[in-house]
């Protein structure tokens, strides 16, 4: 059976900690993963953990986690579930205490890869700053790329299992019960801000404000280009060779 990938510590945040401890591995890989909503960006994190160990640390995840818990009515984080429910992007302040009050994360043996964060300039610079006064950095940001209409496709035939989060596709990976999930019989549901008006929001909110940070991280010498067109094998394929080839020129 594969092994549960545990990110307690992240999702959780404070003082919470993963029961398992992070694979034993050969490097420690430190990475960002860049790219529009819906690219593939979660299901190759998902290939990358079990090849390379390191933990996925996805913004996007610790607020979908924080849904339908108590959170004050005015409260920061309040307002990100709204702001997230239609595909609007979180404010920067709020995204950075989070990242800031998980920074042990960012340590972790197994390395890590972070996933929709940074997606601001302001966070870019923000993590680097972070990175610095840890003495740690980055092996490389890869920026998944496809058509847009692929990647309104992908997004608009996502399905989540509601109960364990797994995700399937209706066309390229569907359940064998529909609307069941095959990992634990839970409902299949479609993410709030998968529907089509959010789903423009989010693609305008990708192309102002995070489609610039590939230039950034070129700039820093830490690009690496993914074309994502294909089965989430050969995209993870391609994304492992160009990860090898960067190890062997370092
Ligand atoms: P977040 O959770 O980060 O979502 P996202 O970036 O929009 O990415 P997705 O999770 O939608 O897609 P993905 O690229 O992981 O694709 P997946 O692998 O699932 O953020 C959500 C929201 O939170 C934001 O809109 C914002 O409001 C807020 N937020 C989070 N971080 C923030 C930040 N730092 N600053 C401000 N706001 C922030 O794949 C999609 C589908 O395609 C699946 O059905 C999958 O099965 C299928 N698929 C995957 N790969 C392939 C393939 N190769 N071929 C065919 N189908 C495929």
């Amino acid at each position: 059976m594969t092994p549960v990938h545990d990110r307690t510590a992240w999702l959780k945040g404070g003082e919470a900690v993963c029961v398992q401890p992070p694979m034993k591995v050969e490097r420690t890989w430190r990475l960002v993963l860049l790219g529009p909503p819906g690219v593939g960006k979660g299901t190759q994190a998902d290939l990358l953990h079990h090849a390379l160990g390191a933990c996925q640390l996805s913004t996007g995840d610790v607020f979908r986690a924080a849904r339908g818990q108590p959170a004050a009515a005015g409260s920061a984080m309040a307002e990100a579930q709204s702001q997230m429910e239609r595909g609007e992007l979180v404010r920067d302040e709020t995204v950075l205490t989070l990242v800031a009050e998980r920074t042990r994360c960012l340590h972790c043996g197994g390395g890590f890869m972070l996933d929709g964060f940074p997606r601001t300039r302001a966070q870019a610079v923000a993590l680097d700053q972070l990175m610095v006064s840890h003495g740690i950095g980055l092996d490389a940001v890869v920026n998944y790329e496809l058509p847009e209409d692929e990647v309104v496709s992908r997004i608009s035939g996502r399905r989540i299992c509601s109960s364990c989060k797994s995700v399937f596709h209706v066309a390229t990976h569907p359940p064998e019960a529909e609307g069941t999930c095959d990992h634990c019989g839970g409902l299949l549901m479609q993410r709030a801000d998968d529907r089509p008006d959010a789903v423009r929001v989010r693609l305008e909110a990708y192309h102002e404000a995070t489609e610039p940070l590939a230039e950034y991280y070129r700039a820093e010498g830490l690009l690496v280009t993914v074309n994502a067109h294909g089965h989430p094998d050969e995209v993870f394929a391609q994304t492992l060779n160009l990860l090898a080839r960067r190890v062997l020129k370092a």
